[in-house]
């Protein structure tokens, strides 16, 4: 018997992905999406199949398993998924499902095992996935060696864990190389949670990603934001002004003489690093700007690092400042409802109440990112409605967002097996 067989009753999608392939390739660029890719069912399935499933996800940091046994889960779309430190301190990750009758295997957030052991009838399984005990009910010829843990993929670099479901994952060693040389002076294995928050938003995926790559939102709506971030990432937005230009200059020649990464690196359109400035006086996106953390992250001597800002699509946006970095992530759970959480990282011998006070390190953030909920859930408000037809993105101030969407709809169509957009042609994506 193939015990890995398993019987389907068809795919019920297959219409709706060829209508999703159409609406793709047809679909005016640098306008917003037609509506089912913000509220239908369908079209949810198949994000969380096609791109949820397939592209490298930021599954947590290694600083939160430092050592054998600890383990991190996590739920993406259908699918809990499972991440421990192994006996020689690798990261391996599993669907955490137990091979038995597949039961989820852990069921904590977070924690220390020795083994992995399913709490229905106890299948005991090894921390590289091997099953180890399987009682002693399944016969003599049961060979325990089929029924390992199934491995998800799993990379590490500069500090984060990314997973990938994908039987082929896509490239991506060379922005990892690159995020591995840009977090250097992060020393991420020295680092902790300080604070995780977890928000869910009325909004589809793509409407709290939209939001967060364009700050043209940003003077209606964030003024504890404001009081520290600089909205231009370049000195090549046609906004930026010689004042403007000048800071970024000093603070490059400061990096410089410390050996600090900054420099604009990009990986097609899924990834992109950058430090910038944050306004002239301010250190760290707090509320008065100073410090959140009196100790400093790393080998970092000068508190005024600005953010380097870091992408990874599709879901995570990141600030690394000199005393402290934030981490979001965004998992879409419906057509029209979404998790995004937020981690405050500081030095891992940052004493809570001494280096930093948590309510004001996470102050500025709580806000933003309460403010950025509403915009999302009044955006998938009103394209609820019948009213609501694609609308046209600023090339100036939406830029950010216009790159999102071609990613999104050249991955989906690559990903679907579709031919690609006549207007994507020469752009390069990956
Ligand atoms: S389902 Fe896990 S041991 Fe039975
Ligand atoms: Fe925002």
């Amino acid at each position: 018997m193939d015990v890995t067989a398993t019987l389907s009753l068809g795919d019920p999608l297959e219409p709706a992905r060829k209508a999703t392939a159409e609406m793709l390739q047809n679909r005016e660029r640098t306008f917003s999406l037609p509506q089912p890719f913000y509220n239908d069912e369908r079209l949810f399935e198949i994000d969380m199949q096609e791109i949820f499933q397939k592209e490298w996800l930021i599954a947590g940091m290694t600083c939160e398993i430092p050592a054998k046994g600890n383990f991190l889960t996590l739920q993406v779309g259908k699918n809990p998924i499972i991440v421990i430190r192994g006996a020689e301190g690798q990261v391996h990750a599993f669907h955490n499902v137990c091979r038995h009758r597949g039961s989820r295997l852990c069921t904590s957030e977070k924690g220390k095992v020795a083994k992995l052991v399913c709490h229905y009838h106890q299948w005991t399984y090894e921390l590289d996935g091997r099953l180890l005990f399987a009682g002693t009910e399944m016969g003599a010829d049961f060979d325990m060696k089929q029924y390992g843990l199934k491995p998800v993929n799993v990379k590490t670099a500069g500090g984060y864990i990314f997973i990938s479901m994908a039987e082929n994952p896509p490239a991506i060693d060379e922005f990892l190389a690159t995020l591995n040389h840009y977090m250097e002076p992060y020393d991420m294995e020295n680092t902790k949670v300080a604070i995780q928050t977890t928000l869910v938003e009325k909004a589809n995926w793509k409407l709290v990603i939209e939001n967060n790559r364009e700050c043209y939102h940003c003077g209606g709506s964030h003024p504890e934001l404001l009081k520290t971030l600089l909205e231009w990432d370049d000195v090549t937005d046609p906004r930026a002004d010689q004042a403007f230009k000048d800071h970024v200059a000093a603070s490059a020649a400061a990096w410089d003489a410390e050996k600090i990464p900054y420099a604009h690196a990009s990986f097609g359109l899924r990834n992109r690093i950058v430090r910038m400035p944050l306004l002239k006086g301010t250190v760290s996106m707090t509320l008065d700007g100073k410090q959140g953390c009196a100790k400093l992250m790393g080998r970092i001597k000068n508190p005024d690092l600005g953010s380097m800002r870091i992408l990874h699509l599709p879901h995570s946006w990141n600030h690394c400042m000199g005393d402290h970095i934030l981490v979001f992530t965004v998992w879409p759970i419906g057509p029209q409802e979404t998790i995004v959480t937020t981690k405050w990282l500081v030095h891992k011998d940052a004493v809570e109440g001494v280096d930093y006070d948590v309510e004001r390190m996470r102050k500025v953030w709580d806000e933003t990112n309460n403010q950025d909920r509403r915009l999302a859930e009044e955006n998938q408000r009103g394209i609820n409605s019948t009213a609501y037809q694609p609308g046209p993105y600023s090339k100036t101030y939406e830029f950010g967002v216009v790159n999102f969407i071609d990613w999104y709809s050249d991955r989906l169509l690559n990903n679907l097996g579709a031919a690609p957009a006549a207007y994507l042609k020469g752009v390069v994506t990956q």
